[in-house]
């Protein structure tokens, strides 16, 4: 298990598994954001996180203090400091992760394994930039990283053998099961997660059925614990416009979100981290997470 892991960008994800990655080893955990405003924002979720674990009865008191001691926080890559493994969790860009993991590759050593939390971006693409690709590879969390059981792991064409049985066992460590997938557009879980939303899309634009009706309707007809707005709604839609975009340029139309989607962003509607998407958020505080 690692000792020191960097995690990039401290949103809702990289929250999620630095948090994950504290409560379920004694490693020590640096998320770096871009600046004190975002950093304090990363800061006061971690606080959250703990002090529901502490709430919930998940997590003692002395644990709640040990993680907070075993966090930190820097607006710096140079500042992550040493690490087995950095794990990037920033936007769902190319260009923007491009630039992360050069900046990776020229302050690690290569026995460092760089990880990339992307859903659906290309594991091959991300590493061109490195000039050790072997050490990178894709590690798809899932939201609420505490809560949620898989990990895909995603080799890009140049990840090493050593790199995939590394990042397994760091994820089994953490508690997780993992899965091991080529690096095509969005993988297993995404591609096929998004056909399924995309298509509750196209029912609600072609007035099919409401959104309660197309939520209530697939939780009970497939027992699924949420219906697809309802993920769409926990995901983020601006996360998730990004996604369907980017599988629309590599698989075809098929993933295109259409205008429903597109105008909620604009309208910043995006989900539960605004308060409002495909349901409201307001009235009723967020469920905390339990780890
Ligand atoms: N939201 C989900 O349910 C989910 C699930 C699985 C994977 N992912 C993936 O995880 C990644 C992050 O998603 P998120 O939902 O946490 O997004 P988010 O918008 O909540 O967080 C991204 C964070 O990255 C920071 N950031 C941007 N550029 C940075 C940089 N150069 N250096 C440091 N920090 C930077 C931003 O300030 C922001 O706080 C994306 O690749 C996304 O596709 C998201």
């Amino acid at each position: 298990m690692a000792e020191r892991v960097g995690v990039v960008g401290g949103g809702l994800m990289g929250s999620g598994i630095a948090y994950t990655v504290a409560l379920k080893s004694d490693a020590v955990v640096s998320i770096m954001e871009v600046n004190d405003e975002l950093l304090d924002r990363c800061r006061q979720r971690m606080g959250k996180l703990i002090q529901t674990g502490v709430q919930r009865g998940a997590i003692t008191s002395e644990q709640a203090a040990s993680l907070g001691d075993r966090i930190r926080y820097v607006t710096d890559l140079g500042a992550l400091g040493p690490a087995e493994i950095v794990i990037e969790a920033v936007f769902e860009d190319v260009p923007v992760k491009q630039k992360v993991f050069q900046q990776l590759d020229q302050l690690y050593p290569p026995k460092t394994i760089l990880a990339s939390n992307t859903s659906g971006l290309s594991i091959t693409a991300i590493a061109s930039v490195a000039s050790h690709p072997e050490r990178v590879i894709g590690t798809h969390f899932f939201n609420p990283v505490p809560v949620m059981k898989l990990v895909e792991l995603v080799c890009g064409d140049k990840t090493a053998a050593e790199t995939v049985t590394f990042a397994r066992q760091f994820c089994e460590g953490l508690g997780k099961e993992a899965v091991v997938a080529r690096d095509r557009p969005g993988f297993i879980t995404t591609r096929v997660g998004q056909a399924y939303m995309c298509e509750a899309l196209r029912c609600l634009e072609e007035g099919v059925g409401t959104a309660e009706d197309i939520d209530k309707g697939i939780r009970l007809a497939y027992n699924f614990p949420m219906g697809p707005l309802q993920l769409l709604d926990l995901i983020g839609l601006d996360t998730e416009l990004k996604i369907m975009e980017s599988l629309t340029r590599d698989l075809g139309p098929r993933f295109d979100p259409g205008p429903i989607m597109r105008q909620m962003v604009a309208d910043n509607r995006l989900g539960r981290k605004s308060g409002r998407g495909f349901f409201e958020y307001e009235a009723k505080p967020e469920k905390p997470v339990k780890p």
